[in-house]
């Protein structure tokens, strides 16, 4: 029998249709992948499941006993448990009592609370061996995070363990473990529902596959009767088009680093940009490539050496001189720092050409309103209209937004953090093809990811970052997965 089971589940926000009747079953000690394009619903199903949205019609049972619906309680009472993707700890209790909290284990009434701790350190043990019990919430990685989580989740017997996108701020190493704890939670016959937009995960750790478009239930079939394509096309209804490989010849040089260091972060840093080059910083999360750029920008203040944009140095710690300048920024933290919240589309794709669409400070709304149209409808971003929350946006099309945003403002070199985070298989295709675009056209690019297929992909050069330093440099010709692993991790390298 199945463990939970979601009926004929329909949802519209402001008439926009979320999810119009879709089903949905999870079996006991079962990975169960839900995939879908950006805004296929899966986030949405998951927070009816979890009890956060009402849904308009339709029913969820566990054990085949229907729970209540947009109630929290109850759902977490019956067993389901989320684990959220930048953990949502308390950020000033150590590990324990954030397990602890809000939950009286104890016979016949009486809350024990030795007997809670001893459950704690056991689930503890468990998920994250070792791990430190007197850390604070607000100091465990994102991966620790999870993990805990998860112990939590564990230690009150939950049922089923929802995990939305749970891999994206993760490092190879840190997918493994949490691979490993999934697979020794479906040996203890808890059903996992896991959502990725990477499909080697999907055919690395999941059992059974479930397919949403447009709101819509598409089918579910076995891991094992399913490939690569046909899972493609069940998502986009198309195939996805392969960018074409072209050789660029780099232009003049735009961009010089020298020197930069900054106590603790970076190490030394010297490279050059040239204009329609494509450069990418490789290399293991936390390698110091997010702090590079951040520094290169303005937002962050580095110690000593210098920026300069074609010759001239440009001031410390100031993101408006790096604008001014000609650069461009998508973060890799999109609701940090990315996105306005609480603006519209328009008014994010706008944001960062108040000068040209407000010139006397007055907003010239029909000019927004064609910008906004414009880059809405090239990067395919998936919102009831330009007047819509970015907050409501699911999270690849929000991505879209503030990649838009800054190609609004052609800028003579973008620096882009992780722009392919979140975003399913069809729109990164059309990220890639764009960033490719932009080379094109003279654009130098400043890409951090690490995502080994977009490194091969995309980079006319690339250098490794290892522990603040670059620690190794692969043009094109050379590039291959092995250097780069090599170079983002051993002590010495000699290729
Ligand atoms: N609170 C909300 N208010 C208005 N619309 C919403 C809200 N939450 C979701 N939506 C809309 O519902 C649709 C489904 O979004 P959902 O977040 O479930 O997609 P998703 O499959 O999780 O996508 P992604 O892969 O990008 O995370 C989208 O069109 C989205 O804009
Ligand atoms: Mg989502």
């Amino acid at each position: 029998m199945a463990l939970l089971k979601a009926n004929g589940i329909h949802k519209r926000f402001q008439g926009v249709v979320a999810l119009n009747g879709v089903s949905f079953e999870l079996k006991p000690g079962e990975i169960h992948a839900l995939l879908g394009a950006n805004g296929a619903g899966k986030s949405t199903l998951i927070k009816i499941i979890s009890g956060y949205h009402a849904p308009d019609e339709g029913e969820i049972r566990m054990n085949g006993e229907p729970i209540r619906l947009h109630d929290p309680k109850s759902s977490h009472d019956a067993g389901i448990a989320t684990i959220h993707q930048e953990h949502n700890l308390i950020p000033h209790m150590n590990v324990i009592d954030n397990i602890m909290l809000g939950r009286w284990v104890g016979r016949y009434g009486v809350v024990s609370d030795d007997e809670c701790r001893r459950i704690a350190i056991r689930a503890i043990e468990t998920v994250v061996p070792g791990l430190n019990l007197d850390l604070l919430g607000y100091q465990l990685t994102p991966a620790e995070g999870q993990l805990v989580e998860i112990a939590r989740a564990l230690s009150e017997n939950a049922k089923v363990i929802i995990m939305d996108e749970p891999t994206t701020s993760l490092s190879p190493r840190e997918i493994e473990r949490l691979f490993n704890v999934m697979r020794d939670l479906k040996s203890k016959g808890i059903g996992i529902i896991f959502v990725s937009h990477w499909l080697e995960e999907i055919f690395a750790i999941c059992d059974r596959v479930t397919v949403f478009r447009d709101g819509c239930y598409v089918g579910t079939d076995d891991i094992q009767n399913l490939d690569e394509n046909t899972i493609v096309r069940m998502m986009v209804n198309t195939d996805v088009p392969e960018l074409p490989l072209v050789e660029r010849i780099p232009g003049k040089e735009i961009l010089k680093v020298r020197n930069l260091f900054k106590q603790g972060v970076l190490q030394d840093i010297s490279f050059n940009l040239r204009e329609g080059e494509i450069l990418t910083l490789a290399g293991l999360v936390g390698a110091g490539r997010t702090e590079l750029v951040r520094c290169i920008f303005g937002i962050d203040d580095y110690d000593s050496g210098e920026v300069l944009m074609n010759g001239d140095q440009l001031p410390r710690n100031d993101p408006g001189a790096a604008v001014k300048a000609g650069i461009g920024f998508v973060p890799e933290d999109r609701k940090g720092q990315g996105l306005a919240g609480n603006l519209t589309v328009r008014e994010n794709f706008t944001l960062s050409l108040l000068d040209k669409v407000a010139p006397k400070g007055i907003i010239k709304s029909d000019m927004e309103v064609e910008i906004s149209n414009k880059h809405s409808e090239a990067m395919k971003v998936k919102a009831p209209s330009i007047e819509a929350n970015i907050m409501t946006l699911s999270g690849g099309n929000a991505q879209k937004v503030v990649i838009g945003r800054w190609l609004a403002r052609e800028p003579r070199v973008l620096i882009l953090d992780e722009p392919t985070k979140g975003v399913d298989i069809g729109a990164k295709a059309e990220i890639h093809r764009l960033i490719g675009d932009l080379a094109e056209s003279g654009v130098a690019v400043l890409l951090v990811t690490s995502e080994m297929p977009e490194v091969l992909l995309l980079s006319d050069r690339v250098l490794v970052m290892r522990e603040g330093r670059i620690s190794g440099e692969l043009k094109r010709s050379d590039l291959s997965p092995e250097k780069v692993i090599r170079y983002a991790t051993a002590e010495e390298v000699t290729i």
